[in-house]
């Protein structure tokens, strides 16, 4: 049984998490052509995490394997103020992977459990999801997890 730890990155980790939200972005252009990625996807995706990390309204939570120190999976979200609705605070999840051989034991588990317990200390009062709409193992993660569907995007390319 693997033991995983959650943690909070600091900037060390930058590069790693980088890399794993680069693979994401991977999955994601296979899905769907709408999210071709960027010819520049590393260096982008290493200021992105750099930002997340040290950034105000986001927060990074990465999975460690206790025994090798490696970083095997990461979630992100950022909270957002909802000045309509209430609770005005929520947590927007918008990268969340975790190393293909680590899948299936529970490491997605984990990180979100701990994300939906930081949010609520971060005052937020609801936990939301965004996924290309083709990712049917990120859906049937999410269904599992309790989460219904609260709004839709749709997009029409413009030529
Ligand atoms: C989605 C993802 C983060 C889940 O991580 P994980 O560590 O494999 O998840 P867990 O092992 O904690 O599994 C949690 C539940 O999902 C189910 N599940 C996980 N992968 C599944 C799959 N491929 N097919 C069906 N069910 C699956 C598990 O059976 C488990 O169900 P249970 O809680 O009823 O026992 C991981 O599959 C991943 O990184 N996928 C690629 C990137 C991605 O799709 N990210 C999500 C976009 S936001």
């Amino acid at each position: 049984m693997v033991r995983i730890h959650v943690r909070e990155a600091v900037e060390a980790d930058a590069e790693k998490v980088a890399r794993l939200i680069a693979r994401l972005k991977l999955v994601n252009e296979e899905l769907d052509p709408h999210f071709k990625t960027v010819p520049n996807l590393e260096e982008v995706a290493l200021e992105y995490a750099r930002k997340a990390i040290t950034g105000g309204d986001t927060r990074v939570l990465v999975a460690e394997d206790e025994e090798t120190g490696e970083i095997v999976g990461v979630l992100v979200y950022t909270l957002v103020d909802r000045v309509f609705y209430e609770p005005r605070i929520k947590a927007l999840i918008t990268d969340f992977y975790v190393k293909a051989r680590y899948r299936g034991r529970r490491v997605g588990s984990l990180l979100l459990e701990k994300a939906a317990e930081k949010a609520k200390t971060d005052g937020a009062g609801i936990l939301t999801v965004v996924y290309p709409a083709g990712n049917n193992i990120a859906a049937g993660f999410y269904e599992r997890k309790g989460f219904r569907d609260l709004q839709v995007e749709k997009y029409r390319p413009l030529d």
